[in-house]
């Protein structure tokens, strides 16, 4: 019997004139040249994809049940989670799914920040992952509106009100999103398209993340980029390996998150159908929305709330130009290693903020820690390197550079 590796055959030839999917593939999935030295965090632009994968493939089973009208969504909802055969899985697959997207893209980023993945020349790498961050953000909003229960109703009514302070263009722009002055069956139908009209847009945007990450290279741990065959292994099978074993764990996670705590991050008060007259005790979001929701309520004013909340996601898209140090990894930046940290506790303690009322203390943790991430990427970033100095470069890694 003859292997793929060996002369192709008629077929494959053929094809291969036409159209030269399976050496490509070869190319840029089996040989392709990894870092040898990459750590387990850089499986997690492969956990993400499963993620998504698993968040399409559910969403279009739910899909075949579900009807974006009001008196009807949340029926079918509850069809979906009692009647329909194996629907409370496929449900819960969605409803997990996009708590383990979260906190796959959130270690992500967190990766790509400290390693430095973001400067030269994977600029693009990073502002198209921005940019995914931005899209999987409107498509969950969009989705957590569709069960028309409670927290739904609330939770959007919090972020149009918030659009509906914007001066000037506010209130127009917010009536033609919704297709009226409020949330109602247009509106509901709108955000249902919105939902897999940007679920679909993600896989494109993935695509040209996944393409100029294999135009640049893989960044790895030291940030010093590799020099030669010796500095490479390829990406099948040791990556292949590496990856799939992440993947197992990633899924076991998953698994126990589906079948043994499937309310652990879901609020009570979208089991309660959407009702526009009985405000919830607190209106809460999920907790992948709490460090934003933190920092739209840490000031008295809705518009500078919404000003803040955009911000703090759009100062992302400027930090490779941001950061001016020449060296990429956080481990031969002794400050950078500091204040990193630190950032990374802020996001966390934003996110316990917005679980919580906006009063003190919270209040004033959420101003703290809002202050702090602009401080870090507007302050910090640019300035660090001029006062900064930096670890040399390890004597095993030298004349590499
Ligand atoms: C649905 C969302 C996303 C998917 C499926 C995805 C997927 C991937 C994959 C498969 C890789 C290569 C493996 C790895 O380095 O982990 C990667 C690398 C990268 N991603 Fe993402 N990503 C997503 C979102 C993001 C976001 C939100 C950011 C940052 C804002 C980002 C920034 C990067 C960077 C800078 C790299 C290059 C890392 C390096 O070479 O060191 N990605 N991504």
């Amino acid at each position: 019997m003859r292997s793929m590796t060996e002369r192709p055959t008629h077929e494959a030839g053929w094809l291969e004139k036409r159209l030269p999917i399976v050496s490509v593939f070869r190319r840029e999935y089996v040989d392709f040249p990894m870092p040898r030295n990459l750590n387990s965090l850089w499986s997690f632009g492969a956990f993400a994809m499963v993620a998504l994968g698993l968040l399409v493939l559910s969403g279009i089973f739910l899909a075949i049940n579900y009807t974006p009208t009001m008196a009807d969504a949340f029926a079918s909802i509850e069809t979906i989670d009692r009647r329909v055969a194996s629907g409370w899985l496929v449900r819960a697959i969605h409803m997990g799914g996009v708590s383990m997207l979260f906190a796959t893209l959130y270690v992500h980023m967190g990766r790509s920040l400290y390693y430095g993945s973001y400067k030269t020349p994977r600029e693009l790498i990073w502002l198209t992952g921005t940019g995914l961050l931005a899209m999987v953000m409107i498509t969950a909003f969009a989705g957590y509106i569709l069960p028309w229960g409670q927290m739904s109703y609330w939770g959007a009514t919090v972020v149009i009100n918030a659009v509906n302070a914007v001066p000037g263009i506010g209130h127009p722009l917010a009536s033609w999103l919704l297709g009226g002055d409020g949330l109602g069956d247009v509106a509901l139908h709108r955000f249902y398209v919105l939902h897999f009209v940007t679920a679909f847009s993600i896989l494109g945007v993935i695509a040209l993340h996944v393409a100029s990450i294999h135009v640049s290279g893989s960044n790895n741990p030291t940030g010093v980029d590799p020099q030669g065959p010796d500095d490479t292994v390829p990406f099948h099978p040791y990556y292949t390996s590496k990856d799939g074993l992440g993947i197992c764990l990633f899924l076991a996670v998953y698994a126990v998150l589906i079948f043994f705590l499937p309310n652990l991050l879901t609020l009570s008060d979208n089991y309660v159908m959407a009702n526009p007259v009985v405000t919830p005790k607190d209106i809460t979001p999920e907790w992948y929305f709490a460090p934003f929701y933190a920092i739209l309520r840490a000031v008295p004013s809705r518009l500078g709330g919404l000003v803040l909340a955009a911000g703090s996601i759009a100062v992302l898209f400027a930090v490779p130009w941001l950061d001016r140090s020449p060296v990429r990894s956080a481990r031969y930046r002794p400050l950078l290693k500091i204040a990193l940290p630190v950032l990374f506790f802020s996001f966390f303690m934003l996110g316990m903020a917005g679980m919580h009322a906006p009063t003190a203390p919270w209040l004033w943790v959420s101003r703290l820690c809002v202050a702090y991430w602009y401080a870090y990427f507007l302050i910090m970033l640019p300035l660090l390197p001029k006062i900064e100095k930096t670890y040399p470069v390890p004597v095993a890694l030298q004349g590499q550079n």
